[in-house]
């Protein structure tokens, strides 16, 4: 982590000077243990953060332009402050969306020249975009000492990745970030937005993820569908209940009672949500009574589930999932994500995860002739500024 500051501050000092009062932010990547496509229908997740992040080194200017520079694609972008608009080379929207949304909102800012970069894997479903979002985010209220709440920090950079890039995702991705916690998952509401802390308590038990490296050419229209999908079951639904605002309020019993009402492929979209809401809940008492078997028989079923009735998982997902169900120490193991491509997550005993890294790398490559990559994560806290002593340990 240490080098990766001093990269991406390296970066910033070579390009605008070694100046005083910059500030450098780690906005970390996601895990997400279970509770897959249920924020947007108001259900339960439970994510964590974890050790890769996003770096932002950052400092206001005197005047209001933006230079944003991109260390790890070399690529660089100037915008003027009261003229953002977006921009065809993707990474630049995920920082003006934020500065946008503050904008909006009505805080003052001036220009900054900014420089970011990390080890996040792009488009693994381990959020590198709401890793810049919220970092941006963080990095702003400090900056300009704006006083903004942590869940206000939230809200912005959600919006600015709903409005400004054009993704229709739910909270938890910002969420997490900003509210992570060292060694913890943290069961959401994503309705009341209350939370709930659930320490990780197996310190034998890692959280390995295979990262298949297809990326979601799909993902974004899908992700859209399936939202409008389950609209569609919450409007058939309420002509029997007005009390119906989400597939939250919604039980198994009463989606069986109106099974003809509702086309097969909602249903089945709306079954997946309902079965995968109430798996947070078990889940969640699985940890608190350290039953992390249970648990984990749990993610093999959302995987499941997500495959079959929610249709987001691509066969090289479902693959690493079947060989994983077949290796000493794998307790659990699933898609992780909105799907269509990144990776799977899987709780393994520390004692295992080296023969479980041959193994499953082994076994994918003698069937689809194709490399895995793998990464070993801890669980870290959110989004923090970096003191200058922590660099140089
Ligand atoms: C993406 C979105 C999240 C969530 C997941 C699916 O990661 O950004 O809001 O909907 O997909 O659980």
């Amino acid at each position: 982590m240490n080098n990766l500051i001093r990269r991406i501050d390296r970066t910033f000092c070579e390009k605008f000077g070694d100046l005083e009062g910059r500030l450098i932010i780690r906005s970390p990547g996601r895990v997400n243990l279970i509770g897959e496509h249920t924020d947007y229908n108001e259900g339960f997740v439970l994510p964590a953060a974890i050790d890769k992040a996003i770096v932002i080194v950052i400092a206001a200017r005197g005047d209001n332009k933006c230079h944003l520079v991109a260390a790890d694609l070399n690529d660089e972008l100037e915008c003027d402050l009261d003229a953002l608009s977006k921009s065809g080379k993707g990474w630049p929207n995920y920082l003006m969306g934020v500065v946008d949304q503050f904008q909006k909102v009505g805080y003052t800012l001036s220009g900054l020249n900014c420089v970011f970069g990390g080890d996040i894997p792009i488009g693994a479903g381990m959020s590198s975009s709401a890793a810049i979002e919220a970092g941006l985010a963080f990095a702003l209220n400090e900056l300009f000492d704006l006083n903004v709440e942590k869940w206000e920090l939230v809200r912005l950079s959600l919006n600015a990745e709903n409005e400004f890039v054009g993704v229709q995702c739910g909270i938890m991705d910002q969420f997490i970030n900003i509210f992570g916690k060292d060694k913890t998952a943290i069961k959401l509401d994503c309705r009341s937005l209350d939370f709930e802390y659930f320490p990780f308590k197996r310190e034998d038990l890692d959280i390995v993820l295979c990262d298949t490296q297809v990326r979601r050419t799909l993902g974004t229209s899908e992700y859209n569908v399936r939202r409008r999908q389950c609209e569609t079951g919450v409007k058939i639904l309420q002509h029997f209940d007005a009390n119906i605002k989400s597939l939250r309020d919604v039980s198994l019993n009463v989606l069986e009672d109106h099974r003809k009402e509702i086309d097969p492929v909602t249903y089945k979209r709306c079954h997946f949500v309902v079965c995968e809401n109430e798996r947070v809940v078990r889940a969640c008492e699985d940890l608190q009574r350290v039953d992390y078997s249970s648990f984990g028989r749990r993610m093999f079923q959302s995987h499941k589930g997500l495959k079959e009735e929610y249709d987001v998982s691509i066969p090289e997902l479902d693959l690493l999932v079947d060989i994983a169900s077949t290796i000493e120490g794998v307790l659990g193991a699933r898609m992780m994500g909105g799907g269509f491509g990144g990776c799977t997550i899987n709780l393994v005993e520390r004692h295992f995860v080296g023969e479980f890294k041959e193994k499953i790398r082994k076994t994918y490559n003698a069937q689809l002739g194709k490399d895995i990559k793998i990464y070993v994560s801890s669980i870290t806290t959110g989004t923090t500024k970096v003191l200058e002593e922590e660099i140089n340990v």
